[in-house]
């Protein structure tokens, strides 16, 4: 599974999962309060039967509350555990017990709290014995609106009811369950092609701003030089020291793009200077040294190549701080620059150049190596100086052609590593 495969597939395999839990959790409660109302009315209702034959037997004298005996024991025998109606001071007036539940009554009464203040329905969901009880409490309310009494009746949830209530609610959780898994199967590819086209875009783009560091850096080096070789040999030199002293992947990213731009500025220096085949006198030096303030100038126009300015800014300081633009040393120069600083004075002294031969591989080593310390940093050009010899033989002889191909490999491994 390619690594944009695997990124999609898991977080939507998260998203399902949260989406899951969410709603089955919305549909269990909403399935379980629908549940408790569907109950209550059923309890209701079977309390409002009694209801009307109650009302104009709820206040009469003690003497006269036969009939409202005789209702409450036929109430409960066919409906409830137990039934109570009390008048409207909330004096029991009458009561009965099914015969069959008077265990489960009494248990019942252990449990009730004090009878409420106000007159609004009651519903309390009770268990006792190991039976789920409903508990219902209802105001009796007179044709004037004014409270009569009220009636309150203990039943059984009947398993076979909340067993079929109970089917339905799980049933509608697993249709729900099914309609996310297909919601989350059917985004999947809709998110793979969205993502190909953003990635094809994002990568065209990026395509575009490598070619522009070559072709930049290709600009330049045609000023002084027939050919890019020196550029190509740079970036090869250096990202190898980079890997070796272990610079993290981003970082080697800047380091390609600084190694290709390091001289951009040199665009704006004349060809009497650029082109001399001779050392320059100081006049001549300063006007060179502006080459690195118009390479900044010029990366300062693409948010892109920024990523080369550590190079190009400080690619002529020296470790000890004698160097240029800004005189920094130590550790204040950015590693990028260091590494650089390495190579590209290391391919001067075994290049040919319109004013000097190249230097044989031992002598250019053993100058490098009188400038640690001074102009290079020692950790970095004694790891160098492990590398060298292999990467010489391997880069300084070879092609254009064979060390642009190789490049090409290195530039494919650092900006387009997920083709
Ligand atoms: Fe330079
Ligand atoms: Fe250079």
């Amino acid at each position: 599974m390619s690594r944009i495969h695997r990124t999609i597939f898991n977080r939507l395999l998260a998203a399902w999962v949260v989406v899951s839990l969410l709603t089955g959790a919305a549909v269990s409660l909403l399935g379980f309060s629908r549940i408790d109302n569907q109950l209550v009315e059923l309890a209701t209702g079977e309390l409002r039967k009694v209801s009307a034959a109650s009302l104009p037997l709820l206040n009469r004298e003690e003497s006269q509350r036969r009939d409202l005996n005789r209702l409450a024991a036929d109430f409960v025998r066919q409906h409830a555990i137990a039934v109570e109606f009390r008048d409207r001071n909330r004096a029991t007036v009458a009561a009965a017990v099914n015969p069959l539940h008077v265990a489960l009554e009494q248990e019942l009464r252990r449990q009730t709290s004090a009878f409420p203040a106000d007159d609004e329905n009651h519903v309390g969901k009770l268990s006792a014995d190991g039976q789920a009880v409903l508990r219902v409490l209802v105001p009796l309310r007179e044709t004037t609106g004014g409270i009569a009494g009220y009636v309150e009746g203990a039943f059984l949830i009947d398993r076979e009811t909340l067993g079929r209530l109970r089917h339905e609610m799980i049933v509608t959780l697993l249709v729900v369950l099914v309609a996310v898994t297909l919601t989350t199967v059917c985004l999947y590819p809709v998110i793979l092609s969205l993502n190909r086209d953003v990635m094809r875009y994002s990568n065209d783009l990026l395509k575009g701003n490598v070619e522009l560091m070559e072709v930049l850096g290709s600009a330049i080096a045609k000023r002084d030089a027939a050919t890019n070789i020196h550029n190509y040999r740079v970036v090869s030199y250096a990202v190898r020291l980079a890997e070796t002293v272990g610079l993290r992947h981003g970082e080697i990213r800047d380091l390609i793009a600084g190694a290709f731009l390091h001289d951009v500025g040199k665009i704006g220096i004349s060809d009497n200077i650029l082109l001399k085949p001779a050392a320059l006198d100081e006049r001549e030096f300063e006007i060179m040294r502006t080459h690195v303030t118009m390479g900044v100038e010029i990366l300062r126009k693409s948010d892109w190549l920024q990523r080369a300015r550590d190079v190009v800014e400080y690619h002529h300081e020296k470790f000890d701080g004698s160097g240029y633009l800004k005189g920094l040393g130590g550790e204040a120069i950015p590693v990028t620059a260091r590494i650089f600083a390495i190579v590209d004075v290391f391919d001067a002294l075994t290049s040919k150049r319109a004013y000097k031969e190249a230097f044989p591989f031992a002598e250019a080593m053993t100058i490098l190596q009188q400038g640690s310390g001074s102009h290079f940093d020692p950790r970095l050009t004694t790891a160098f100086a492990g590398i060298a010899e292999a990467l010489y033989r391997e880069v300084s002889n070879t092609p254009e052609g064979v060390v642009e191909s190789r490049l090409q490999v290195l530039i494919a491994k650092y900006f387009f590593p997920s083709r």
